[in-house]
């Protein structure tokens, strides 16, 4: 059964009302945790950029009754601008730049919907992003099939061998033949696919979806303002009214299903699990067509929160005391307000207002006063979180993004990189007396990870490294709208950086003096090599064998002077 209505995201009343922790007097605190982190669900959803992801994200908080939205397009687009559009780039350009956390719950569960930028200069974000996820959806436009930045992004989920849920959308256009989608899927992306459902007809001709597990049809009606529950529902495929409602379309339909009964996988939750055999679904995301079959797949099958790589040792979600990391900072979220908000995710216990946790890398004590909860770019007062849940700490820069906090225990959550940047630009104020502001505004951007940031050892230039063009650009508009701060951007006339790390002081200092020109440092004051060719770096390489040239760091890590 498809678990039916909408959801609330107020958890704690959820809770109250309905969970058993509630209402059993005899179940331990550890019983009640354990539940509540069964119920969690958190998943990113990953596509090319207009493939639909903001569509599905809408249609599934519409589903999960987080928001309501009206039935016109011009609503829906002003929804959108609303819901998930915090700044003016990103309205300008109609992309997303910044990721946004969404909670709901639905059917018993709660859901957190982290959303990731689709654009690739933003890699990095949606790279962070996607270590505080247990499971993705990837959407494929149905028309393009797979896109250069799904390869990108399917990358990176298997770095962590993310189990991946599949959409096709668009199905109520003239698209691909879906057997050549499945088999694009399964050889550019190296993963296996499992039809749950297959479509009948395309386009104008798009008759619904055939349910390859209930053996039955579910039919397509466009409109948005239907619910994909009131959907007709034609069961068996040898059901004579299907042959009577759609003649032309059947012999092809059960010809494909013969086919795939016979010569595809059936699914294997193992094997979705280990991240290698991904479930498909087709569907019109604008149409609410496909979407709830989306959430039931994400509530029965996806993964609860599962153990993390703490460092010394494997956290387990149900574990007792607190314990997390921060995967995303946000500065200025809200314009009136200047503040800076530290994405957090839960690995184990119970966050509870006011608590006072352990800061692990500044090795001091921190009380989580003013947390939040966000619902699209609402935000609730947090009461209470366990394992899977995204919460938003308040701070005014003691966190960074890779830090990890807990009640106690010396732990680093790892996984969080920094890629080495591939584009450099120097930054200066066109007014000399704003060095001040534009070395501050780029401090934060840069402890944020918009960019990085970096100051040459001679000459004190600023210099800002991005994977993209993009990045930029925002940064620039960032500094202008929120520090007030009209700057320069000049070609640096760098083409990478590496990370330094030496087996010894000698060896430093003698490579500080036959360098100098090429050292910089990065916002946490780690030594740094920018080479302004390949061939400079190789070099560089080549001659100091002693010296450990380092492409990625873990965020959070100071490299102590850049000794390894
Ligand atoms: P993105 O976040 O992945 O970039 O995609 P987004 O949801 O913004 O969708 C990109 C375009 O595709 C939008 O059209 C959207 O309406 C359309 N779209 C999404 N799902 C479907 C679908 O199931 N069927 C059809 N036919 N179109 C779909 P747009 O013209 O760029 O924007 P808008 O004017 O509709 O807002």
């Amino acid at each position: 059964m498809l678990p039916k209505g909408p959801g609330t995201y107020n958890c704690a009343l959820a809770r109250s009302r309905g969970h058993p922790a509630a209402t059993m007097a005899q179940s331990t605190p550890q019983d009640a945790l354990a539940e509540d982190v069964g119920r969690r669900r958190t998943f990113g959803i990953i596509s090319h950029p207009d493939a639909g992801k903001t569509t599905l994200t809408e249609k599934l908080l519409l589903y999960g009754g987080a928001i309501q939205l009206a039935g016109t397009v011009k609503a829906r687009k002003s929804a959108r601008h609303a819901t998930s559009d915090w700044m003016e780039v990103e309205k300008q350009r109609g992309i997303s730049v910044t990721s946004s956390v969404m909670q709901f719950d639905y059917a018993g569960h709660t859901i957190n919907l982290l959303d990731t930028p689709g654009h690739q200069d933003f890699s990095e974000d949606t790279y962070r992003v996607l270590t505080a996820v247990d499971a993705a959806v990837m959407v494929i436009d149905a028309a393009k099939g797979v896109e250069a930045q799904t390869i990108k992004l399917l990358e990176v989920c298997r770095l962590r061998d993310t189990p991946i849920i599949t959409f096709i959308n668009k199905m109520d256009r003239e698209v691909r033949e879906p057997l050549s989608l499945i088999e694009e899927i399964e050889s550019v992306l190296s993963i296996d696919c499992a039809p749950i459902t297959w479509p009948i007809g395309m386009g104008k001709a798009f008759r619904g979806v055939f349910d390859l597990r209930r053996d039955r049809l579910v039919r397509f009606t466009g409109g948005e303002e239907r619910r994909s529950e009131d959907a007709e529902v034609i069961e068996g495929i040898d059901n004579p009214r299907l042959t009577a409602l759609f003649p032309d379309e059947m012999p092809a339909l059960r010809n494909d299903v013969d086919l795939l009964r016979s010569a595809s996988a059936p699914f294997d939750l193992p094997a979705f699990l280990a991240g290698k055999q991904s479930p498909v679904f087709f569907g019109s995301g604008i149409n609410n067509f496909g979407v709830q079959e989306i959430l039931a797949a994400l509530i029965e099958w996806a993964p609860p929160p599962q153990p993390r790589d703490g460092g010394p040792r494997m956290v387990e979600p149900t574990e007792k005391p607190f314990t997390g990391f921060v995967f995303k900072i946000q500065a200025n979220m809200d314009p009136r307000h200047r503040d800076r908000i530290a994405f957090f995710r839960v690995c184990s216990g119970r966050y509870t207002p006011a608590m006072k946790v352990q800061h692990q890398r500044m090795g001091r004590e921190m009380k989580l006063g003013n947390v939040m909860t966000f619902m699209a770019n609402e935000r609730v007062q947090s009461e209470d979180a366990v394992a899977g849940d995204i919460i938003g700490i308040h701070n005014h820069g003691q966190l960074q993004i890779g830090d990890t906090l807990t009640e106690g225990e010396a732990l680093g959550f790892k996984g969080i990189p920094y890629f080495a940047p591939e584009m450099f630009r120097v930054a200066r104020p066109r007014d000399p007396f704003k060095a001040k502001q534009l070395q501050k505004g780029l401090q934060e951007l840069g402890e944020e990870g918009a960019i990085q940031v970096f100051e040459s050892v001679i000459g004190n230039n600023l210099l800002l490294g991005a994977v993209g063009q993009l990045q930029f650009e925002v940064v620039a508009a960032r500094l202008a709208a929120e520090y007030k701060v009209d700057a320069l951007y000049d070609e640096a006339g760098i083409a990478t950086a590496r990370w330094l790390t030496y087996p010894d002081e000698k060896v430093r200092r003698d490579f500080e003096r036959d360098r100098a020109a090429s050292l910089a440092t990065d916002v946490d004051g780690n030594p740094v090599y920018l080479a302004p060719n390949r061939f400079n770096l190789q070099v560089a390489m080549e001659r100091w064998p002693q010296v450990g040239f380092h492409a990625t760091r873990e965020h959070g890590q100071r490299m102590a002077h850049g000794r390894a």
